[in-house]
């Protein structure tokens, strides 16, 4: 995967910056891949005509529960994760790597491990204009 990534980082310093996250990904104690079987996508677009073009983004909001539910899952259990996306860059690496089946489409990449570190804080949005309650 490295060697993959060489032609898509603009200059050698990202390079070097791409090696040293891909080498704490590989640090992890696994990593889980996300994929969503684009046959069973098209069979419903194929068998629910009315609903046909939601299919794909339904699909894509069920691949965030199933993201979501397990990094909460691991981090329950004390175990770190983040969430990548080298997808569509690796998937033939991984497809050849892991024989996936062709109508298997990769979506996300979970590294998971230790915790080394604690959360960095973070800066929230001010939230009021975001959630609405209508009475
Ligand atoms: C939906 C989602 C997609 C993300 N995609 C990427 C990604 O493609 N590459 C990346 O380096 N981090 C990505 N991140 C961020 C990391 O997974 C993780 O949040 C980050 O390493 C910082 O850790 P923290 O959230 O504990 O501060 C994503 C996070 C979320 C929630």
């Amino acid at each position: 995967m490295v060697k993959r990534l060489k032609s898509e980082v603009p200059t050698e310093e990202a390079y070097e910056a791409t090696k040293k996250k891909v080498a704490g990904f590989k640090a992890a104690y696994a990593t889980i891949m996300y994929f969503t079987d684009t046959d069973i996508v098209k069979q419903l677009e194929h068998d629910f005509p009315l609903y046909a073009d939601n299919f794909a983004t339904w699909a894509e909001q069920a691949q965030g529960s199933a993201q979501l539910n397990t990094w909460v899952a691991l981090a329950n259990n004390g175990i770190g994760a983040n969430l990548q996306h080298y997808n569509p860059i690796i998937d033939e690496l991984v497809s050849d790597a892991f024989d996936i089946p062709q109508n298997w489409q990769l979506r996300a990449q979970m590294p998971f491990g230790s915790i080394e570190a604690p959360a960095q804080d973070k800066d929230y949005m001010d939230r009021t204009s975001q959630f609405k309650v209508f009475m």
